[in-house]
């Protein structure tokens, strides 16, 4: 199983923060953000991984994780994300890396309390198709919202203006090699990226879509800059601080 952290982006909510560096550079308690989209996949068991980044400060990256030293590896591998075309088109980056093998993909600002060990275990099991993690969130018109029947996602639609469900998608994927297939299909979306809404949607129709709903607190860091306080605060409070 490949891992893939995807922390390109310009970050342009969290301005002038993102001004000079990648928000995935940000801190999050007494780590960089990036740190625990990395340490879930290494807790999960996954030591192959690949970082897909962009921007001006992508150097940065290879100062900071080096060769993945602070999660005990020995490599890391790394991609360059041209402009800000979608988490689908940097996932596209990938291919060549994964080849045939499955993957999970983090985005690069998404933390679980409990971390992806017991969903990549419940994927592993699966034999074709994706897995995406759900969770119920207060504000659902920030997020990838799927409509859930009798168990069954009906459909996933990305921030809807009026949300008929209130569980998101988080940024979890699970995918096997023919995504790559699919992202090859997709065309831009109006906001002017490759959506991985859309990837999940093929799946869906495909009838290939498997979910697990997360326990515990799960955090987008990056939305905007309530959400970074929000992590900060968050991840302090679960190592014991008091604030
Ligand atoms: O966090 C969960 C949500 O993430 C999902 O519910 C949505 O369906 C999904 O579209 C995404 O929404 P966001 O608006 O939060 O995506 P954002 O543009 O903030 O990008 C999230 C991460 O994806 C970001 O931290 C880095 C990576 N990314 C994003 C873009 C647009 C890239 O690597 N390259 C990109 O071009």
């Amino acid at each position: 199983m490949k891992g893939i952290v995807l922390a390109g982006g310009l970050g342009s909510r969290l301005r002038p923060l993102t001004q000079i560096t990648n928000k995935h550079l940000l801190p999050v308690y007494n780590k960089p953000m990036v740190y625990y989209p990395l340490q879930m996949l290494v807790d999960a068991g996954i030591t192959d991984i690949m970082l897909v980044t962009g921007g001006n400060s992508a150097g940065d990256f290879l100062r900071l994780i080096r060769n993945g030293e602070d999660f005990g590896l020995s490599r890391i591998n790394y991609a360059y994300q041209t402009g800000e075309g979608g988490i689908a088109e940097a996932l596209g980056l990938a291919r060549d890396f994964v080849g045939n093998d499955r993957m999970v993909v983090v985005l690069g600002d998404n933390i679980l309390q409990y971390g992806i060990k017991q969903a990549v275990a419940t994927f592993a099991k699966q034999l074709s198709g994706a897995h995406i993690l759900l969770k119920e969130v207060d504000h659902p018109q920030e997020y990838g919202i799927a409509e859930v029947e009798d168990q069954h996602i009906r459909r996933i639609i990305e921030k809807p203006k009026q949300p008929s469900s209130n569980l998101a998608v988080i940024g979890v994927y699970m995918y096997c090699a023919d995504v790559f297939d699919i992202i090859a299909t997709l065309t831009p979306s109006r906001r002017g990226e490759l959506e991985i809404t859309d990837v999940n949607n093929a799946y869906l129709q495909r009838g290939e879509l498997t979910y697990d709903l997360v326990e515990g607190w799960w955090l987008d860091a990056g939305e905007n800059h309530a959400s970074l306080l929000r992590a900060n605060l968050t991840v302090a409070r679960e190592q014991g601080v008091e604030l």
